[in-house]
Formats: C-alpha cells, sequence, structure tokens
C-alpha cells in the first residue's frame, strides 16, 4: 500500500530555528519522512506577508533549508523545496481564495493576533489571505496527514472546509487532509517567561536557545533561565513551569525519559540541571551547526538540490493544478 502523504511548512522568518521549531515541529519532520511520502516546504512566500528584506529573506530560505538537512532531512527520502520555486502554490491559492468568504477569513484568530501587533490599518491583504495559501499548499499535494501544532489546528480546518467546498461545487479534487497528532509534542517555553512559548518575536533575546547561536551563548542562557520557587526538580507544568521546561528540553534531546531524569536529580538543584543541559544542548547543536555550515559554504550545491526538491514537488503539483484549473473551467 502506498504511504500516507504528508506535507508541512516552516518560514525563513529568522537566521536561525529556535528549540521550539526544532523539538515543537521539526523533529517530527525527520521521524515522519521514514513512514510517509512526505513534503517539506521552505514558505518563503508566507515570509513576506508582514514585511521582510529581499537580501536576507533569500539567506534565510537557504539558511532554514541547511538546516532542515542539517538535523536529518534526507532529500532521498523526503521531497524538500522552496515555496515560491513551485508557482501551483501561488495559483492555487487565488482559486481557493475566491470560494472563501470575507467572514470565513476574518475569523482565523492568528490574524487577529498578527494584525493587533503591526496595526490593524497597516497590515497586508497578504497576512489576512495567509491561510489560504497555506491551504494551496497542503492541498496541491493531496496530503491526507498533516502535522499540526494547537497553533495551526484553525488553519487546517480552513483547508479541510476549502477541499470540501471545492469538491463539491466542481467535483472530487482535493484529498480532505487530516490532522496527524504527533505523541510528546513537546511545547517548549521562553526561559525567561516560562508561561509563554519560546519564539522568535518573543521580547528577551535571553528567552531563546537558538539551534545556530554559539553553544556557550546558550549554556549562559540556561543558567540564567527562571526557575521556580522550592529547589526539587520535579516534572510539574502548572507549579513548576521553568524546571518542567528544562527537563523537556533535556529529555528530548538527550533522549531520556522524564521519569529517568528526574530520579537522575533526585537531591541536586537547579544549578545542577542547568549546567547539564548545557552541555546536552552543545553536544546536540555542534554537529547540526557544523553540517549546516557545510552547505551553506557551497550556496550552488544546496540550490541545485533545493532545484531538484521543486521539480519533484512540481510533479505532484501541476496535475494537481491542471485538474482544479480543468474543474473551473479555465
Ligand atoms: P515562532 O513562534 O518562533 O514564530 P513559527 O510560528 O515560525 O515560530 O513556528 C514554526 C513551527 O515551530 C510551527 O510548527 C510551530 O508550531 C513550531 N513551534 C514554534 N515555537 C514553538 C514552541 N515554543 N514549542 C513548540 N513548537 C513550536
Ligand atoms: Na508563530
Amino acid at each position: 500500500p502506498a504511504r500516507p502523504r504528508t506535507f508541512s511548512g516552516i518560514q525563513p522568518t529568522a537566521d536561525s530555528f529556535h528549540l521550539g521549531n526544532y523539538l515543537g515541529a521539526v523533529r517530527h519532520w525527520v521521524a515522519l519522512q521514514e513512514t510517509h511520502d512526505a513534503f517539506y516546504c521552505v514558505v518563503d512566500q508566507h515570509a513576506i506577508t508582514a514585511g521582510h528584506d529581499a537580501a536576507s529573506l533569500r539567506q534565510r530560505s537557504r539558511t532554514a533549508a541547511a538546516q532542515l538537512l542539517a538535523v536529518g532531512l534526507d532529500p532521498e527520502r523526503c521531497t524538500l523545496f522552496v515555496q515560491s520555486q513551485v508557482p501551483e502554490h501561488a495559483q492555487l491559492a487565488w482559486i481557493l481564495s475566491c470560494i472563501t468568504g470575507f467572514g470565513e477569513a476574518g475569523r482565523m484568530v492568528q490574524f487577529k493576533d498578527k494584525s493587533q501587533k503591526h496595526g490593524n490599518e497597516r497590515s497586508s491583504v497578504g497576512l489576512f489571505t495567509y491561510p489560504i495559501l497555506q491551504a494551496a499548499d497542503i492541498l496541491l499535494y493531496q496530503a491526507n496527514a498533516v502535522p499540526v501544532g494547537e497553533d495551526q489546528r484553525q488553519h487546517l480546518e480552513l483547508s479541510r472546509d476549502l477541499a470540501q467546498r471545492f469538491n463539491t461545487m466542481f467535483g472530487a479534487t482535493f484529498t480532505v487532509p487530516a490532522p496527524h497528532i504527533v505523541k510528546d509534542t513537546a511545547k517548549i517555553t521562553d526561559l525567561q517567561d516560562p508561561t509563554a512559548k519560546m519564539s522568535k518575536s518573543s521580547s528577551s533575546p535571553a528567552g531563546i536557545v537558538n539551534l545556530l547561536e554559539d553553544p556557550a551563548r546558550s549554556a549562559k542562557k540556561i543558567r540564567s533561565a527562571v526557575t521556580d520557587t522550592g529547589r526539587e526538580i520535579v516534572f510539574d507544568t502548572e507549579t513548576k513551569p521553568g524546571v518542567s521546561n528544562l527537563l523537556t528540553i533535556y529529555s528530548a534531546l538527550a533522549e531520556r525519559s522524564i521519569d529517568d531524569l528526574v530520579n537522575a536529580y533526585a537531591g541536586k538543584g537547579y544549578g545542577d540541571l542547568k549546567k547539564d543541559l548545557g552541555e546536552v544542548v552543545r553536544e546536540f547543536v555542534t554537529p547540526v551547526q557544523e553540517r549546516t555550515r557545510a552547505y551553506l559554504d557551497d550556496p550552488a550545491q544546496l540550490d541545485k538540490l533545493l532545484a531538484a526538491g521543486a521539480e519533484k514537488a512540481r510533479a505532484v503539483a501541476g496535475p494537481t493544478l491542471r485538474t482544479a484549473y480543468e474543474r473551473v473551467g479555465f
């Protein structure tokens, strides 16, 4: 039987992924390429919805791809490409935007959040229609299993609604994508504010551990992480969110269970845990950084690899779009 098809994308909006991106998303991509027919996309068209600089966008797209390869995406096992190199995404997005209600799009909470940040009047129409482009990303590949975090549930719901609506209006064309719930999706919190998620838009850089930063810097941030009252190292996200976050990161990177860690640190203090976690992070990121650098040191080879990925993607996206065009009367 054919493997289930999956699609996921990540924006090249920072110079490095942070641990939240890796542990909450990208790590699962690496696993999914073994069980699924996986399409992974650096979504540079999504990345221009809130303003950008051309040169840094180009560099960030390459850096994003290099990091994805460095953590284990294998172009022999998955299809890795950059969104703007597959014009079908924008083409299908237009059709889908014409079957999306204005009010329906207006109910997307992520737009409300982000547009509030930028100021409603100054937000782009692209930021508003972002979830429609996201639906096109998914539907073009007939993906049936889409990994989603909490923050993306509503967008996947829209993708499902649009697939069903198009199929009803014009005839069966798109697979209706189902959420793929990943077990142990680690939600990583900000080191300086353990009640908020670690995010590139966080107010303090001290709260974020970046994959590509000097591990000595990461270790320092971890040593300064806000921890909780009490001294005992226990896992309890309600009463000890800070320590629990450190344990979550440790557990995922060192591939040791939380219970094992709690036992190992019985009678020890926060300082010991933080010092060791700094070391665990260093051991994890050092080879990732070396591999990332190797890809970035040969941009011609990296671009070639991404062009081959785009070609593989178009071999699926092209026929889907042609069917959709024919169905709508183009
Ligand atoms: P950011 O919040 O830094 O802007 P993105 O929204 O670009 O990150 O997220 C890219 C991917 O990483 C998404 O799949 C998202 O769910 C995941 N992700 C981001 N931050 C975290 C986090 N703190 N914990 C777990 N997953 C996260
Ligand atoms: Na986000």
